[in-house]
């Protein structure tokens, strides 16, 4: 037999061992080149402002990923259900990504702009007054004040992975010809406990407008997923929808 040839000849075994394993890298390794292309153009995607950032790192450590994905599948059900499939663009900023694999919850890619503000934070301190048969547990200690003063250090630490914050001027000069000049001005490294404090005043986040509260935060950051692409631009052939 053909096979069996191989098999007691060590040399030609290892030789078409290695021919076999290179095949399998090469499709595993290539397309990584190509990394760039499958990132889909859209407009709009931007990094968190510093007070959305921490909202999410609210959402980190609190494990909402152990029950939330943030990941809409391109499948009829799953797009009737909560809007658009994700676009990998859409979590390009995203350090570490939320995707997660578990939906004790529904998916939470697109829950912005979905409730009021008012409605975000009820839910959060107590789901089963808004949803009497909700088994998602209750955080009424994020209406505690927001550790919020080493904004900067965690904005220099995403720069270091990637996010476009900006240290120096032609990085803000950059970013006002990507972002806009109000986003860009919210990215400056320098200005990051400026920019908490101002937009976290400028909206009636958690309805206590006293104080900083991890509450403002994490609902800053819940409204603006999945609000940055705007779908109504891209209606044909490879973003087509089914809404
Ligand atoms: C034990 C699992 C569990 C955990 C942990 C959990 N949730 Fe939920 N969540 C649920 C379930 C179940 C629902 C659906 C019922 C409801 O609305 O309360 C839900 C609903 C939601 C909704 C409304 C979604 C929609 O489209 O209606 C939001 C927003 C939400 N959760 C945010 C969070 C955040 C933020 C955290 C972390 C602080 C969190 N959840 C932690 C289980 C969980």
């Amino acid at each position: 037999m053909k096979h069996e040839s191989i098999e007691i000849n060590s040399a030609l075994l290892i030789i078409l061992t290695l021919v076999v394993i290179s095949i399998g890298g090469l499709v595993e390794i290539v397309p990584l080149f190509h990394i760039k292309g499958t990132v889909e153009k859209v407009d709009g995607v931007h990094p968190y402002t510093p007070l959305e950032q921490l909202g999410r790192d609210v959402y980190v450590r609190e494990g909402c990923y152990l029950c939330h994905s943030q990941m809409i599948r391109p499948f009829r059900d799953e797009q009737l259900r909560y809007g658009h499939y994700s676009l990998a663009a859409e979590s390009q900023y995203d350090h570490p990504f939320q995707w997660g694999s578990k939906r004790t919850g529904p998916d939470l890619a697109r829950v912005g702009g979905k409730y009021s503000n008012e409605w975000m934070t009820q839910h959060l301190i107590h789901p089963q007054s808004l949803v009497p048969e909700s088994i998602m547990p209750s955080y009424p200690w994020l209406m505690q004040p927001l550790k919020y003063q080493d904004i900067e250090a965690r904005m220099k630490a995403l720069r270091d992975v990637g996010v476009p914050y900006s240290l120096t001027k032609a990085e803000y000069e950059a970013n006002v010809k990507k972002f806009g000049k109000d986003l860009a001005d919210q990215f400056v490294i320098a200005d990051g406990l400026k920019s908490v404090k101002a937009e976290a005043a400028a909206e009636n986040w958690d309805g206590n407008p006293k104080e900083i509260t991890e509450m403002d935060a994490l609902v800053a950051y819940l409204q603006v997923l999945g609000t940055m692409v705007d779908f109504s631009k891209y209606n044909q052939g490879y973003f087509s929808t089914f809404r």
